[in-house]
């Protein structure tokens, strides 16, 4: 296994010696696999190319807070707190926003394959060029006047939700030296209590940078990995004005989604 740098500020590792971490954990993955047939279905918390991991992951045991507890102050969400137009992130200003129109659709489905209904989807991401409006990313790429990247939308009778959003660009991180993340789509949605909240992202079809970005190899699997990339789907496509993807969001059971957990989020990547 190659030496790992564990210095969570080491930036000026390199993409070959990130790619060189990155496939001794994958081998060693792939052999345990082999020998016990066990698959690991979510991300690695601790996963040493993704350098902030280490610091950010629990080293303790989880604290488990009483559900109803918290459920007597924390906000609830509704039908009624979000418009129907929130879900178009083309519309909020005075103006198109520049790149290429999506529209991102898909369904929320339990580990038996049963609807999510009435589920508040939130989601955020970078603009065409890669950058978010947020203080702490200031890479030189340009802001959009016309796109701010947030969004919510409420799931349908069948689970269903649909945003209309740009397709967001890769963007540089400090993860490394020269390091990018694919682009993406961070989601989170909020289930029937505030405690449920689930927060992942998705990805597009055949993005080059999933080989080289150490927060989407700390899933090692290869098959929940592809469970976070959404499939191009024409019959998505509007004529003359978007294309579109789809991807559906399993909460629970052996296909779910990969979820961040709650002490190793990171949003701003
Ligand atoms: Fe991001």
């Amino acid at each position: 296994m190659a030496e790992q740098n564990t210095n969570p500020d080491a930036a000026s590792a390199s993409q070959e010696e990130i790619n060189a971490e990155i496939s001794a954990i994958g081998s060693a993955y792939r052999r345990d696999v082999e020998q016990t047939g066990e698959e690991e279905a979510s991300a690695r918390l601790s996963y040493p190319p993704y350098r902030s991991s280490l610091l950010r992951s629990p080293t303790k045991s989880l604290h488990h807070a009483d559900p109803e507890e918290i459920e007597l102050h924390s906000p609830a969400f509704g039908e009624r707190d979000v418009h129907i137009l929130e879900s178009d992130l083309t519309i909020q200003h005075g103006g198109e926003p520049i790149g290429e129109r999506i529209v991102v659709t898909g369904r929320i489905l339990d580990g038996d394959g049963r609807p999510i209904r009435h589920q508040l989807v939130e989601v955020w991401q970078a603009n065409a060029a890669g950058r978010y409006v947020h203080k702490r990313d200031q890479h030189p790429a340009p802001l959009d006047p016309n796109f701010t990247g947030v969004g919510r939308a409420i799931t349908g009778p069948n689970g269903e939700y649909s945003f209309t959003t740009i397709k967001p660009a890769p963007y540089p991180w400090k993860n490394h030296y020269n390091a990018w993340r694919p682009a993406h789509i961070h989601f989170s949605l909020f289930g029937t209590d505030f405690t449920q909240r689930l927060i992942t992202q998705m990805y597009f079809p055949g993005d080059p940078l999933f080989d080289l970005d150490p927060i989407y190899q700390s899933i090692t699997d290869q098959k929940a990995r592809d469970r976070l990339v959404a499939t191009y789907d024409h019959s998505v496509a509007g004529h003359e004005w978007n294309t579109g993807y789809r991807w559906d969001i399993v909460l629970s059971g052996s296909n779910r989604t990969w979820f961040e957990s709650d002490a190793a989020r990171d949003e701003e990547h």
